[in-house]
């Protein structure tokens, strides 16, 4: 079978650059574009992280395209106290081979959006400020994508509010477009990504899988696992990110709902709530499939399987 044309829409942030290594190195995939925007760390560091990765995994090929620097209506809020200062605090990749492509993410996104000649998956896993200017600046386009499988959100509890997962906290109007888009889509929240946790046993079979594997457990372990103790209490920290990577590669690996959600934008105490209708108390109609459960291991395997195949 043909791979998969994906574009990823990052905020580098180490789950991020997991989730980059994993979709560059699956064999189901076929990375066409990596756009940028400003999330867990300002856009000029999530550009930069970016483009250290696709480096380092030798895709020098795949366009970058930096995106919004800030989210559609607010202020940036930003999260470096999970992922250091830099974005990718300790971890130690080499200085970017290549710059960022021309076209700015909108533009990158429409121009790999018209020219495939089958529909492209767009993965999702930061803010969607680009993603959602994007859909309303080329409505003519959506017709050439084939669903979105994205990460935020979450049915139960949030993780930068007691109501709000943090890519949909950050830019609540943006979401609310992407979800309200029509298109299919998977919303892969914390109720699934949290099941991804590395500690020691996934640790030790990453290391043991060459250069990647080794850089994953670094980005796994370094900043990222002290600071998911710290705020959390955590024992191991869960790469959330790389979960609609591996969703995309074998969907069969979570088990969904097809829900109504609906994104809260101005509640004083839940700004960015995913509200799902688990009930269908709304009346409305579904528009999401939502991650409500993860096999762990086989995620483990997929994400083991890829890097092996890396061949860096
Ligand atoms: C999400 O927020 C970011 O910090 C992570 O990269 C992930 O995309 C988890 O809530
Ligand atoms: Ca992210």
């Amino acid at each position: 079978m043909m791979p998969e044309p994906v574009i990823l829409d990052v905020d580098p942030g180490y789950d991020d650059a997991i989730a980059m290594m994993l979709a560059c190195s699956a064999p189901e995939l076929d990375v066409r574009a990596v756009t940028t925007v400003a999330g867990n760390v300002a856009l000029e560091k999530t550009t930069r992280n970016a483009l250290k990765i696709l480096s380092f995994t030798k895709r020098a090929k795949i366009p970058v395209g930096a995106g919004a620097a800030s989210p559609l209506v607010r202020t940036l809020r930003t999260s470096e106290h999970i992922h250091g200062e830099s974005g990718l605090d300790g971890a130690d990749f080499p200085e970017p081979a290549f710059g960022p492509d021309g076209r700015d993410a909108v533009r990158l996104m429409a121009d790999v959006v018209r020219e495939a000649s089958e529909p492209v998956t767009i993965i999702p896993l930061g803010p969607l400020t680009n993603v959602a200017t994007f859909l309303e600046e080329h409505p003519c386009l959506t017709q050439n994508i084939r669903r979105i499988v994205l990460m935020g959100g979450s049915v139960g509890a949030g993780n930068v509010t007691p109501a709000a997962e943090f890519n949909v906290y950050v830019d609540p109007e943006a979401a609310r477009i992407v979800l309200e888009s029509g298109l299919p889509l998977t919303m892969l929240g914390l109720d699934v990504t949290r099941e991804a946790t590395v500690g020691p046993e996934e640790v030790e079979r990453l290391r043991s899988v060459g250069r990647a594997g080794e850089a994953v457990a670094g980005l796994a372990t370094y900043h990222y696992a002290g600071a998911y103790r710290r705020t959390y209490g955590l024992a191991a920290p869960p790469i959330h990110d790389p979960v609609a990577v591996a969703a995309v590669v074998e969907p069969a690996i979570l088990e969904t709902r097809s829900l109504r959600v609906d994104v809260e934008c101005e509640g004083e105490l839940t700004r960015g709530e995913t509200v799902c209708d688990l009930y269908g108390v709304t009346g409305r109609p579904p528009n999401a499939e939502v991650g409500m459960g993860l096999d762990r291991s086989a995620f483990f395997e997929i994400l083991i399987r890829s890097l092996e195949g890396l061949g860096i």
